[in-house]
């Protein structure tokens, strides 16, 4: 599939990148967008030679939001017959991390399908919001979920019931990204990241980002569960028994990701 509204790369060994490329409409999210954002990622991740993703903006705005212009026109019809909002960002169809390299807006759904992401990596000029408000709507690409989760209740509700901003500082102050790095550096520590990831047990790294994603869906009792029954499946991985013996015999882990 050739695309248009996205770039697809390899910036490094193991790593695929999905740059979304609509810069006269600060990268606003349309359905012809979207289409193209899952299909890449959706390619990438059954890439045996991916091991972690990357999705971006352009240094102005990693996305200003779902296309307002195409929502204009819709009825409530229209948006219940079409696939909703939350299913199109929701990138839990990925079994390989995918890390968000947020500069400048990341505003409305620009936010939320960072925060769909497994990590976010934001640049100084980062601003996160949800001024969803403003238009007479609210949040309907899970933001009034994740960002919860992620700030807690009273910030979350600031954001979304006032159109308070958070800088690149403040979000990784209340714990929405991993790091904050200089304009021209932010995309290579994402990329570094995404190295890290990718150099570990393909076996190990799944079992583990599908465990931590149950932290947000079940009980602790449950998920103790869940977390236990990924561990046994570890070890019956030939990934396990070489880590083990790798470490026993003071060398470095060749995984076959088996
Ligand atoms: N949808 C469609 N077009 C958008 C857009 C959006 N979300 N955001 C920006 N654009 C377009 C503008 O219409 C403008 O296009 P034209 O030149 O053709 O007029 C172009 O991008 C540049 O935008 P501005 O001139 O407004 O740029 P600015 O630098 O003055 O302001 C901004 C930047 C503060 C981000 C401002 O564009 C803005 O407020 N955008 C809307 C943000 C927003 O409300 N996002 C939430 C959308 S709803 C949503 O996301 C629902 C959901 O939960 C999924």
């Amino acid at each position: 599939m050739s695309y248009e509204h996205i770039l697809v790369d390899r910036p490094a060994d193991g790593v695929g990148r999905v740059r979304l490329n609509r810069p006269k409409a600060l990268n606003a999210l349309n359905s012809p967008l979207m289409d193209e954002v899952n299909d890449a990622m959706l390619a990438f991740n059954s890439d045996a030679g991916i091991g972690a993703m990357i999705l971006s903006g352009s240094d102005k705005a990693f996305a200003a939001g779902a296309d307002i212009k195409e929502m204009d026109g819709k009825t409530q019809i229209d948006m219940l017959m079409t696939v909703s909002l939350v299913d199109r960002f929701d990138f839990k169809k990925l079994t390989k991390p995918v890390i968000a390299a947020v500069s400048g807006y990341a505003l409305g759904g620009g936010c939320e399908i960072a925060l769909a992401c497994d990590m976010i990596v934001a640049s100084e000029t980062a601003v996160f919001g949800q001024p969803e408000i403003n238009l007479g709507i609210i949040p309907g690409a899970g933001g009034t979920q994740r960002l919860t989760r992620a700030v807690g209740k009273a910030l979350a509700m600031e954001i979304m019931l006032t159109d308070r901003k958070l800088s690149a500082e403040e979000a990784l102050r209340y714990g929405l990204v991993n790091r904050v790095a200089p304009l021209d550096e932010y995309m290579d520590v994402a990329i570094s990241i995404a190295q890290k990831v990718g150099r570990r047990s393909q076996v190990a790294i799944r079992l583990a980002k599908d465990a931590i994603d149950k932290a947000y869906e079940m009980t602790l009792a449950e998920g103790l569960a869940y977390e236990r029954r990924n561990f046994l499946v570890a070890f019956g991985s030939e990934d396990k028994a070489e880590g083990m013996r790798a470490f026993i015999e003071k060398r470095r882990a060749e995984w076959t990701n088996r």
